[in-house]
């Protein structure tokens, strides 16, 4: 199988980049700092993957279509994108953070919507494939703090269920991944409390699993699923109360 990765040179994607290796797989590296994709490239060759990469920015929609064609003309026709290139930023909106909220749109939106792009083209043609994106249960209800990030998540989710019914009978799955707090540089620099924190070769092992159950939607660990799940069940004076007084970011 040839998987395609964004974000894969730290965190998550580079996690899940060896995993696929480990597996056997074929496994494509996308991020724009070259010289950690070819060391997660090594990595991957070391557990028995091909890996292939090219740097570019997923926020250039013409620079993606050509890093996956180059990535495809080494491995062969992407069988499994996942969308996982990602950044999150405080914006709360006393802050007014206009630019901080835009950035967010840039690289959780278009790049997952234009690395999209760039794979279903051969998909719809073959009649197969599974499109993934690493959204976030951050996407499931506002959270204080982080409304540029919690909407751009809310966005991708969305999208994908969408795209999920569209393409249903098209050979073509969609999966949306929702995980919880996981160790990645993005969270390395947290202040608070990350209830349920997994580390991100379990994070990897877990996405590897579910996504071969072409699920829809992989939203873990379990207690952050029912959590999160239960949030979205309130009431907004309810949820505004207890998340207002959970939050880290008042
Ligand atoms: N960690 C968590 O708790 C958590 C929870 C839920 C969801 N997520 C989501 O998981 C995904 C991965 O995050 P992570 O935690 O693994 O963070 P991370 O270690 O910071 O990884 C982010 C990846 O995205 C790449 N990237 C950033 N901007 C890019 C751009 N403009 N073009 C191409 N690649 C770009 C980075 O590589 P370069 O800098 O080399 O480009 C890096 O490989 C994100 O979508 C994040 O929102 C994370």
């Amino acid at each position: 199988m040839v998987v395609i990765i964004t974000g894969a040179s730290t965190g998550i994607g580079a996690a899940l980049a060896v995993e696929y290796g480990r597996r056997g797989h074929k496994v494509g590296l996308v991020a724009r700092r070259e010289a950690l994709l070819a060391e997660v490239g090594a990595q991957v060759s070391a557990v028995g993957g091909t890996p292939a990469w090219a740097a570019c920015d997923v926020t250039d929609r013409v620079a993606v279509v050509g890093a996956i064609a180059l990535i495809e003309e080494k491995l062969g026709p992407c069988d499994l994108l996942v969308a996982n290139a990602g950044a999150g930023e405080p914006s709360a909106a006393t802050k007014v953070p206009v630019d901080a909220i835009e950035r967010m749109l840039d690289l959780n939106v278009r790049g997952v919507l234009y690395s999209i792009g760039a794979v279903l083209p051969g998909m719809l043609a073959r009649g197969s494939g599974h499109i993934s994106a690493v959204s976030s249960v951050a996407g499931f209800r506002g959270l204080p703090g982080s409304g540029g990030y919690s909407a751009s998540k809310a966005y991708v989710t969305t999208l994908l269920e969408s795209f999920r019914i569209d393409l249903r009978r098209k050979g073509i799955a969609v999966t949306s991944i929702n995980p919880g707090f996981i160790e990645t540089p993005l969270t390395s620099t947290n202040k608070f409390r990350m209830p349920f924190l997994m580390k991100a070769d379990r994070a990897a092992r877990i996405i590897a699993d579910g996504l071969q159950r072409r699920p829809g939607e992989l939203t873990f660990p379990l207690q952050m699923k029912l959590l999160l799940g239960l949030a979205r069940m309130l009431p907004n004076w309810l949820y505004d109360f207890v998340i207002g007084r959970a939050s880290p970011m008042k």
